[in-house]
């Protein structure tokens, strides 16, 4: 057991740590808000160069020893046809995507009878990530790198894109940190093709009853200390309530202590009017 004293000084530390962050992140967005640039989120700028070190990429050890990175090999799996990935970041999935962007690509739109992906649109609200996701981009073979298109867009507001336009719908560890995430989903659905899928990992709260509640008393803290990020989010429920029975659940994953799921739903055809029966034929 920890000692009173000690309790105290953990806690002060603690408050005083997350409102210095507080105050950092506040001045951030007041600054982002007198430049006047609706479009734009800034928040993520400034770990932009820093990010990948504790997210992923080959550089890194941790996710890999957490099991992020088979988590995000996972999730990169399920893109196939024309890819959305919202809140794409530094595009630590693109050089995943790109094992299977093979050219030339022959299935006619819409149909996506193969494993390939045709093209990848990544968007993202911070320009500082985006420029991290570009430099991923350039790495590609040339070929690979005309068929990823990169975007700054907030996925909360109306996105640029036709309805039913996309095969397959990415948003990793997005929708913990969106202002929004049931609009960020309804917009996805809005854009994928039925029959596509929506692929999304995030923190979740834990299964296991005591996790659960230390993600419920430290939420706050967390929000404070790390970009914003909802740690103890119910991802099935956001989903339910942001598609209603719009989408059946095809496959989910939790790792870390039921920490991080990854959930991958599938969006239903629309009614099919019934085949005429053979006999009214006769
Ligand atoms: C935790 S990062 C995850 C990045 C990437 N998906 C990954 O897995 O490494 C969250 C990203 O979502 C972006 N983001 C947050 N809200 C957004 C919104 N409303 N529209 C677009 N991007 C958003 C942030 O700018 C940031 O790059
Ligand atoms: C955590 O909070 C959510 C609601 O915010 C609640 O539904 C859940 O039961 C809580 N869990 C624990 C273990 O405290």
């Amino acid at each position: 057991m920890m000692d009173a004293s000690r309790r105290r000084f953990l806690l002060t530390a603690g408050v005083v740590l997350s409102s210095v962050l507080h105050a950092r992140f506040t001045a951030a967005a007041d600054n982002e808000l007198r430049r006047r640039q609706p479009l734009t989120d800034s928040r993520y700028d400034q770990w932009a160069a820093r990010y990948d070190m504790l997210n992923g990429g080959h550089e890194s050890a941790l996710p890999r020893f957490f099991g992020l990175e088979q988590l995000r090999r996972e999730a990169a799996q399920a893109a196939r046809g024309d890819v959305l990935e919202i809140g794409m970041g530094t595009g630590l999935t693109l050089p995943l995507y790109s094992e299977r962007m093979h050219l030339p690509y022959h299935a006619s739109p819409g149909s996506v009878d193969t494993d390939s992906i045709h093209r990848v649109v990544g968007i993202d609200a911070s320009a500082g990530m985006l420029r991290e996701a570009r430099r991923r981009r350039q790495a590609l073979p040339k070929a690979q790198r005309d068929q990823v298109t990169l975007l700054q867009a907030d996925a909360s507001e109306r996105l640029p894109f036709e309805d039913a336009s996309f095969d397959v719908a990415v948003m990793l560890y997005v929708l913990s940190v969106a202002d929004d995430p049931g609009q960020i989903l309804r917009e996805s659905l809005r854009v994928l093709r039925p029959g596509g899928h929506i692929v999304v990992a995030d923190h979740v709260r834990s299964y296991l009853p005591l996790v659960a509640a230390y993600q419920n008393v430290t939420a706050d803290a967390v929000r404070a200390l790390s970009k914003g990020c909802r740690w103890n989010l119910d991802l099935e429920r956001l989903l339910h309530v942001a598609a209603g029975d719009q989408i059946q659940v095809a496959s989910r994953k939790r790792i870390l202590g039921g920490t991080v799921e990854l959930i991958i739903a599938r969006l239903c055809l629309p009614p099919q009017p019934a085949p005429a029966s053979p006999l009214a034929r006769l």
